[in-house]
C-alpha cells in the first residue's frame, strides 16, 4: 500500500499524514529504524494547511485499509505486550493493557492507566468507571466494540506492598509509554478522540491546566481533534446533574464533529427539568 502511494505523482499529503506513513513503515518493519519517506519520489508535501491547524484532518489524506492495518496492529500489540521499559511496573503487573475495540474506529477514547480490575483482566475500562464509560459510548449510539479504547500508560502504576487503590502515573512513566499510544493512533487514524480526565490530557499534551478550563474544547494531537472531558471516575464521585450534563455536552460536540445526527432525546439528556 505504501509503495503504491509513492508511485502516485498526484498524491498530496500534509505533515501529519507523512508522520503516519513513517509510523506505518516503522511498525511494518517491527519498530526498527527506517529511512525517511522519499519526498521527491512522487510524494509532495503541502505546508501545514489552515485545515490542519484547526484540526480537520482532510479526508483525502486518510489511508484506511482495515486489511492492511490488522497485521500491523497485531505486530504492535506483540511489541507492547513484551515491553520491559519500566522495571517497577513490570515487576508488579499482571498484564499489559494494550487497548480494546476496532482498530479502524473513527472515535478513540484515551484514559490514564489501568486500575486493579484492568490489570487482572488485561482490558481497559472494565471496572466501575469502565461500566460508566460503556454507557456513555452506547448513549452516543456506538457499541463499545465499534470505538477504540486505550490508556496513556499500558501497565498499572505499582503500589506500595499492602496498600490498595490506584496511583496516578508519573510524568516519566507516561513519557516512556506515550510512543506506543502514538503508534496506535497513527494506525487507527481516528477522526476524533476523547481525552478522559486531566491525567490523560497531561500524558497526551503535557498540559497541566484544571479540567474546568480544558474540557468542552478541542485540542489537537497531530492534527486529530481531541475533546477533553471529565474522567468517568470523577462522575462516579460527583453525582451532580450539572457535571453529567457537561460531559454529555462534550460528547454531543464529538458527535457533531463526526457528522452524526443528534436526536431530540440525545439533545435533552441531563437537562434540569
Ligand atoms: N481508568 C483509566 O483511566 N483507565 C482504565 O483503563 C481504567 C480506569
Amino acid at each position: 500500500m505504501l509503495r503504491s502511494l509513492q508511485d502516485r505523482s498526484d498524491f498530496r499529503a500534509d505533515i501529519s499524514t507523512l508522520h503516519r506513513i513513517t509510523t506505518l513503515k516503522e511498525v511494518a518493519r517491527g519498530g526498527e529504524a527506517c529511512e525517511e519517506i522519499q519526498v521527491s519520489g512522487g510524494l509532495r508535501i503541502d505546508k501545514i494547511s489552515h485545515q490542519d491547524q484547526i484540526g480537520q484532518t482532510p479526508d483525502h489524506t486518510r489511508i484506511k485499509d482495515p486489511g492492511a492495518i490488522a497485521p500491523l496492529f497485531e505486530r504492535l500489540r506483540t511489541k507492547v505486550l513484551a515491553c520491559v521499559k519500566c522495571p517497577n511496573l513490570v515487576a508488579s503487573r499482571h498484564s499489559v493493557v494494550f487497548g480494546t475495540g476496532n482498530p479502524s474506529a473513527e472515535l478513540m477514547f484515551v484514559g490514564e492507566a489501568p486500575g486493579a480490575d484492568e490489570d487482572i483482566q488485561g482490558e481497559p475500562f472494565v471496572g466501575r468507571a469502565g461500566e460508566l464509560l460503556t454507557k456513555i459510548i452506547e448513549t452516543m449510539g456506538y457499541q463499545r466494540s465499534e470505538v477504540y479504547i486505550a490508556n496513556v500508560l499500558k501497565c498499572r502504576p505499582d503500589m506500595p506492598p499492602g496498600s490498595s487503590g490506584n496511583r496516578q502515573p508519573t510524568r516519566t512513566e507516561m513519557e516512556t509509554c506515550l510512543p506506543y499510544l502514538r503508534e496506535q493512533i497513527a494506525l487507527i487514524q481516528p477522526k476524533a478522540m476523547v481525552a478522559l480526565g486531566a491525567t490523560a490530557m497531561r500524558g497526551l499534551f503535557g498540559k497541566e491546566a484544571p479540567m474546568n478550563q480544558m474540557r468542552g474544547r478541542w485540542h489537537f494531537f497531530s492534527s486529530i481533534p481531541v475533546m477533553a472531558t471529565f474522567h468517568p471516575s470523577y462522575l462516579l464521585r460527583n453525582q451532580a446533574l450539572s457535571v453529567k450534563r457537561k460531559v454529555w455536552e462534550d460528547m454531543l460536540q464529538v458527535l457533531e464533529k463526526l457528522g452524526h445526527p443528534i436526536s431530540e432525546k440525545q439533545k435533552n439528556y441531563f437537562l434540569a427539568r
